[in-house]
């Protein structure tokens, strides 16, 4: 079975049966491969892939995850896709919703395990927070993100490129006290601490920045009122809605207007399905929507057309954040 192959199979399968084991170990085989053949490929750094939303459930059944057991191979898809690329790109990030629904360790570890090839190959990953996430579970597996953060008990990344700096910021609202499977919080929020680290982080760069998280910005008053003060800030970049969008975004539309470039990504599980491309220059980010299908909320025997005329009008999608 070659890649096309699979992919419609992916597309033709239903249900738990969407990812025949045969197919899975071909995707592995080959994920196997280009990881061997890494070290002889030119890494880029003014390039990075921007995945958000893979959901992995670690809970287990005959070896596949209890819940939504096709989104490991749809991540692992996208992986096979990243370790392809020609030159390969030192960064990739991950904008949340890193877990299936209650960030359970065990959901942490089946993640760390399916993005390990990428590590494997030299591209360093970076993961930010979303809703379905919980810190005390996610730092258990991932302490290194406990201990880098500038900012305390958050996980906040600063990804340094050569002409930009990616900032991931975690809006995770997360309620104090929480019963396992308990919902948390959909909504997002950047808090007053954040907010401060942000504030001087800007005031004393003199670089643009991309700011990121999982939640759209129109939820988070703090962050939008830091940007409106941030010359910097060159765009904003966020998941959560599984669905690719590039929109302005009016911060001030008195003098002095400001005005920012916003680009909601795809996700691996429902909605569009896929990833972005991010090339950096000396003078902005131009970011490409890879479309690789489209589902809601799960892939279907016979997809409405209205999903392929989805995938079909994603195709040369792309956005340009000015520097
Ligand atoms: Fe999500």
């Amino acid at each position: 079975m070659d890649r096309k192959e699979f992919l419609a199979s992916m597309l033709t399968l239903g249900g738990a049966a969407l990812v025949p084991s045969v197919a899975k170990a071909d995707v592995l085989k080959n994920i196997e491969r280009l990881v061997a053949a890494a070290p002889r490929k030119k890494m880029d750094e003014r390039l990075a892939v921007l995945l958000s939303d893979i959901h992995i459930c670690g809970e287990l059944k005959e070896g596949k995850s209890l819940h939504y057991p096709y989104n490991p191979t749809s991540l692992q898809l996208r992986i096979e896709e990243i370790l392809s690329m020609r030159p390969l790109p030192a960064n990739v990030l991950v904008f949340g919703d890193v877990a299936w629904d209650y960030g359970l360790v065990t959901d942490y570890r089946y993640a760390a395990e399916l993005l390990r090839p990428l590590e494997d190959a030299g591209i360093k990953v970076t993961l930010g927070l979303g809703n379905h996430d919980r810190r005390t579970a996610f730092f258990k597996v991932f302490p290194q993100y406990a201990q880098n953060t500038p900012v305390e008990g958050r996980a906040v990344s600063v990804v340094a490129l050569p002409d930009v700096d990616v900032i991931m910021l975690d809006s995770l609202a997360e309620k104090p006290v929480l019963q396992p499977r308990q919902a948390t919080t959909v909504s997002g929020e950047i808090d007053k601490e954040q907010i401060a680290w942000l504030k001087e982080f800007l005031s004393q760069s003199k670089r643009p920045a991309i700011l990121c998280a999982h939640h759209p910005l129109k939820e988070m008053p703090l962050l939008e009122k830091q940007i409106s003060i941030s010359p910097n800030v060159v765009g904003y970049v966020y998941g959560h809605v599984h669905y690719w969008s590039k929109m302005p975004y009016i911060i001030r539309s008195r003098e002095p207007q400001r005005m920012i470039q916003t680009v909601s990504l795809p996700a691996t599980f429902y909605g569009d399905i896929g990833m972005a491309v991010m090339h950096t220059s000396a003078k902005g980010a131009r970011i490409e929507y890879s479309s690789k299908g489209f589902w809601w909320p799960q892939p279907a025997d016979n997809p409405p057309k209205e999903w392929q005329r989805r995938v079909d009008d994603m195709q040369n999608e792309e956005v340009n954040l000015l520097f």
